[in-house]
């Protein structure tokens, strides 16, 4: 039979298959790779060792990833000849940080089950791993997602909100991934660790709203410190801590903004604003009532699935190559084309 019989079925196996949105589960993975969650849990824990700041800076790749076309792993993708990913979009680029993390994940789980476990499910975990280690609540996290065969700068550049954005705009914002007021509030006490750049608060430490003026939420004695860190002539890749104890999970940034020690816009805006300001005062004085909300809130926005085909990527940074050459082999033929 002539090989060309074959390249109906050939193509066919080429495209991406297209699937509705997967069924999203605990254990999903108890079958197939039992150890996946074991897995990337140790690598996190390596990470905290080696870095600290590394957890907080993986823990936002949950909202990076799950808000731009859904939980799919795209804005790990680096850019390609044809393809302008999510990495030099204009929240990421020099924001970013420490893809690293995951691709050791994803090396360690590929030893053990290779194929298996999907870079977006990678994330999830590793973003509630990087809570639990750092002493924020732990919580079973459904998986069974799909890694995206392509990735889009523009539709980051569109939807990722700025430093500067008001409590009105993130509320519209998170409405139209169905996120209420409060998981809007619970989810920035993700701010509860991690750092930020100089150059994000540079407009709100010497001419917020245009007005030649620092914003008035400030608490002087903090602006102050702001300004020594942050002077008009800083390198503003220098960074500052986004609430007084930047390496533990707690509800500190919450009292932070109560007390106007909010470090971006986007925080101290929470605490200006009527509608967010409640549930600003209820975290900061209930801590419990804040990981319950976080919580709730990392659930729901790890739900966000668009119908999309996907695959299990090999490596997070490239979609897979299906080389026809492969395909042949892989089916125990060896036509010679
Ligand atoms: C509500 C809207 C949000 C805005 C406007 C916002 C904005 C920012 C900005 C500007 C930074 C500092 C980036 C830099 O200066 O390089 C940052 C850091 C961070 N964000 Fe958000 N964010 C938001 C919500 C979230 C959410 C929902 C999460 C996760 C659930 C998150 C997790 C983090 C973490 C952990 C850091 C510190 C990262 C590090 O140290 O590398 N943010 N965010
Ligand atoms: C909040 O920000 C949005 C978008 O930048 C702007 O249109 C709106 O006027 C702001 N609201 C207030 C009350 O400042
Ligand atoms: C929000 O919820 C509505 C109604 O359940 C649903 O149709 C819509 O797809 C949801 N939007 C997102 C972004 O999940
Ligand atoms: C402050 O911002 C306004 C409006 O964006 C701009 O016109 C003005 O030049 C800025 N002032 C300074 C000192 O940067
Ligand atoms: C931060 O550093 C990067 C790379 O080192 C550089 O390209 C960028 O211009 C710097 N950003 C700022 C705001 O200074």
């Amino acid at each position: 039979m002539s090989p060309l019989f074959f390249l109906p079925f050939l193509l066919l196996l080429l495209l991406p298959i297209a699937v509705p949105a997967a069924q999203l589960r605990p254990g999903h993975y108890s079958e197939t790779c039992p150890e996946a969650e074991s897995i990337v849990r140790d690598i996190m824990k390596k990470a905290l060792v080696k870095e600290p700041r590394s957890l907080a800076s993986v823990m936002r790749f949950q909202f990076h990833d799950c808000f731009v076309n859904g939980c799919d792993g795209s804005m790990l993708l680096d850019d390609t000849p044809t393809m302008l990913g999510e990495k030099l979009s204009l929240s990421n680029i020099n924001s970013l940080r420490s893809y690293e993390v995951v691709d050791e994940a994803k090396e360690a789980l590929e030893k053990v089950c290779p194929g298996v476990v999907s870079c977006a499910d990678i994330v999830i975990m590793a973003a509630r791993d990087a809570v639990a280690l750092t002493g924020g609540p732990d919580w079973e996290v459904k998986l069974g997602r799909l890694d995206s065969l392509s990735a889009s700068q523009e539709a980051s550049d569109n939807i990722m909100p700025s430093p500067r954005a008001n409590a009105s705009s993130l509320i519209d914002l998170f409405a139209k991934f169905n996120l209420s007021v409060k998981d809007l509030v619970a989810l920035s006490g993700s701010h509860s660790i991690g750092q930020g750049r100089c150059f994000s608060i540079m407009f709100r430490l010497y001419n917020q709203s245009g007005t030649g003026r620092p914003d008035p939420a400030f608490e002087p004695k903090y602006r102050e410190k702001l300004n020594r860190l942050c002077p008009l002539n800083v390198d503003q890749n220098v960074t500052g801590d986004l609430d007084a104890t930047p390496l533990v999970f707690d509800n500190q940034y919450f009292k932070d903004l109560v007390s106007g020690r909010g470090f971006l816009n986007s925080d101290q805006t929470l605490y200006t604003y009527p509608q967010t300001r409640t549930y600003v005062k209820q975290f900061s004085s209930k801590q419990g009532e804040f990981f319950k909300a976080f919580v709730e809130g990392m659930i729901k926005m790890g739900d966000l699935q668009f119908d999309q085909p996907g695959e299990v990527r090999r490596n997070c940074r490239v979609v897979n190559h299906r080389p026809v050459n492969t395909l042949w082999n892989l089916g125990g033929m060896n036509p010679t084309f």
